[in-house]
């Protein structure tokens, strides 16, 4: 099946599932006495609501659809030099191994001598073993309703191969130290026109923008929510999108200028939220609002 009927097809279910924004003093008509009741009465409808719905869509991710585009993106022999990244890219575990790469980078590449995460590692791939323009990548490398970028269906391709994995990211060599170093100082960095730091919305317990709740990203329970469900079927808008998009589309709410795709920035706080979130199951591909 194509990739938008599914989607036509979750869609309504999703605006259908979801209730209308603001209808916060709406509570889910849970009985008082069932103990998940506490449970979801700490949150608010929406939250709650869109929590049971994600229950039910996972079981039939739109994102399954993208994991079997960037399969056949990953085998096929591409590019001006006609090579697969299945017979030429090493995503750290050796060339052509995806299982587990995902939860093991952003990690130190010796050829680069510099750490990568994984959609970075894809690009450097795409350009050094297949010969496509890294201005051509860069172009245009966020999914849009008309537009899912090759490096978007590979990452969730993947991020697929590492379901049920412990999140091991590594801090052995000095680089990947230093990164993670890098990417806490990033977090706390406070400038632009609100004087606005990653930390000011994800670092303390309990935040939230209107229905939005903010995970607090400085601890463990809260930086896993930084790599579970992502890459992310986002019901607003459809699309598929990795953390690089999460990443800059963050920086534009703090006001902050973007950083360049696959940027030293977005791999050092990559690295600062994963290695946070190391010990944790990753479920693979998700859902998002
Ligand atoms: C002005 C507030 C604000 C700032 C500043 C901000 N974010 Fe966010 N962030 C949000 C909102 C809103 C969401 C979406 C929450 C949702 O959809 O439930 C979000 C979501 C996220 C998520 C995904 C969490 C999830 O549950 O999927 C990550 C990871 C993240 N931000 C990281 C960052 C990083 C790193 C920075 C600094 C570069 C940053 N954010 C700066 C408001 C902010």
């Amino acid at each position: 099946m194509k990739p938008s009927i599914i989607v036509s097809l979750a869609l309504p279910l999703a605006l259908a599932a979801l209730p209308a924004a603001g209808a916060k003093s709406q509570k889910p008509p849970v009985k008082q006495t069932a103990p998940a009741a506490a449970a979801a009465e700490d949150k608010d409808a929406t939250t709650a609501e869109f929590e049971k719905f994600r229950e039910v869509m996972e079981d039939s991710n739109p994102a399954e659809l993208f994991e079997m585009k960037g399969e056949e993106l990953w085998n096929e022999k591409r590019g001006p030099k006609q090579v697969s990244l299945a017979e030429s890219c090493d995503l750290g575990l050796g060339i052509g191994v995806v299982k587990g790469a995902y939860v093991q980078t952003p990690r130190y590449f010796a050829d680069v001598d510099q750490v990568m995460d994984v959609e970075r590692r894809i690009v450097h791939c795409m350009v050094e073993h297949q010969g496509f323009k890294r201005e051509d990548i860069a172009k245009k490398p966020f999914s849009n309703d008309t537009h899912t970028p090759e490096p978007v269906s590979l990452v969730t391709y993947v991020a697929s191969q590492s379901k049920g994995m412990k999140i091991a990211i590594p801090q052995k060599h000095p680089k990947e130290i230093e990164t993670y170093r890098i990417g806490a100082e990033v977090f706390q960095y406070r400038a632009g026109p609100y004087d606005f730091s990653c930390a000011t919305c994800h670092g303390a317990d309990g935040k939230r923008i209107r229905t939005q709740q903010l995970p607090n990203l400085t601890k463990p329970q809260g930086a896993i929510k930084s790599y579970l469900g992502w890459p992310g079927y986002r019901m607003t808008g459809g699309v598929m999108h990795t953390l690089q998009w999460r990443m800059n589309d963050c920086f534009r709410q703090q006001r902050f200028p973007e950083p360049g795709y696959v940027s030293d920035s977005v791999t050092a706080l990559l690295s600062y939220l994963g290695v946070n979130s190391n010990g944790y199951t990753y479920k693979g591909p998700g859902i998002k609002r």
